[in-house]
């Protein structure tokens, strides 16, 4: 039996770190772990542009704990009104690893995404031919369509025309939630990649309501089936390289989470590496662990790994921890499953 495994230090390749007293409190759990993370733009007021992005870079490098070197990558919010222009200008200087869809409305601070996939065709044209990736939050929001069928109907309204198009274009389907989105990224050409969650790795939509609806196990796209999950952890421990890591992790206060209108998004980046290796370890896969949260990624975005590794070692006992952590007057939770978290970085 494996109690200890030593990888490649981690990317993450989807995360939210905010702003202020939020950004300070949270991103030393990160750079803790991680030696580069992809930075999700939808801000209060989102990265729209490379100056913006320049700024916010700025500011997550000055919130980095004293002698950390983790690399934010930054990406640019897609809206109705980015222009190739702002693609080709955002290139020259090297502003954005990613263009990020949140179809408008589709979870938090997206009110400025994109209304109809066609206004930005032309964009999506210039990203093509420059080889800078699309990241997707792959659900669609038409109101009459099932919550738990949302990454289905996207993949046929949106994904499917946008490959017919732009069939050179790469796009990062982000935080793939069910078997629909894994049988269709497994159909497509290299182009076509995914980022897997901590969290859709462990949950099923049994959790939302498990002992009373948990907004803790609430996030965008929601858990679905345990078939979902099934397909979803085989695509990660299957040593396909169109699968990596992306938490996700996406904090929120707890008086945000606490109310009737929760917001979506669940903050796991301390528990992260320690659940993905577990599941993993479950599955008889720790073999195939660094290649899903250390090379397969970098190698997507164009990077070498990192030069850096990190061991972690399976606990008798269940790890202990405060499971949540002060920011300003308010505390923001820590992803906390029901099963116990056995896996733990080694300092
Ligand atoms: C994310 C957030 O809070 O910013 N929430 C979530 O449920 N995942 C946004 C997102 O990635 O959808
Ligand atoms: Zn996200």
């Amino acid at each position: 039996m494996n109690n200890e495994i030593t990888i490649i230090r981690p990317d993450d390749w989807h995360l939210h770190l905010r702003e202020g007293e939020m950004l300070a409190a949270v991103l030393p759990s990160s750079a803790k772990i991680y030696g580069r993370a992809i930075v999700m733009p939808n801000l209060t007021v989102p990265v729209t542009t490379a100056k913006q992005a320049e700024e916010y870079r700025r500011r997550i490098i000055d919130a980095r704990p004293e002698g950390s070197n983790f690399e934010p990558l930054m990406t640019c919010y897609l809206t109705d009104s980015t222009s190739a222009e702002d693609i080709h200008t955002a290139y020259a200087v090297k502003a954005f690893h990613a263009v990020k869809l949140f179809p408008a409305g589709a979870t938090t601070n997206s009110d400025n995404g994109v209304t109809d996939i066609k206004k930005v065709y032309s964009v999506l044209e210039a990203m093509q031919e420059i080889g800078m990736p699309l990241s997707v939050h792959g659900e669609v929001t038409d109101p009459e369509v099932d919550v738990f069928d949302r990454e289905a109907v996207f993949i046929d309204r949106v994904l499917k025309p946008v490959r017919e198009n732009f069939p050179e274009l790469k796009i990062i389907f982000e935080h793939l939630t069910s078997k629909a989105g894994v049988d269709y990224v497994l159909e497509q050409d290299e182009n076509m990649v995914a980022t897997i969650t901590p969290h859709h790795l462990l949950l099923t939509r049994n959790d939302l309501f498990k002992g009373g609806m948990n907004p803790y196990m609430y996030c965008l796209p929601v858990a679905k089936t345990f078939e979902d999950r099934e397909a979803v952890r085989r695509a990660a421990v299957s040593g396909d390289e169109r699968f990596f890591l992306g938490t996700d992790s996406a904090p929120h206060p707890a008086r945000a989470k606490e109310k009737a209108g929760a917001a979506a998004g669940i903050f796991n980046a301390p528990t992260s590496i320690g659940y993905v290796t577990q599941v993993f370890d479950e599955l008889n896969a720790l073999d195939k662990l660094e290649g899903f949260t250390s090379i397969y990624g970098a190698r997507f975005y164009g990077f070498s790994p990192n030069g850096s590794t990190i061991t972690l070692a399976k606990r008798e006992n269940p790890v202990e921890m405060d499971w949540q952590i002060k920011v300003g007057g308010d505390i923001v939770k820590i992803f906390k499953p029901d099963t116990p978290l056995l896996w733990d970085l080694v300092d």
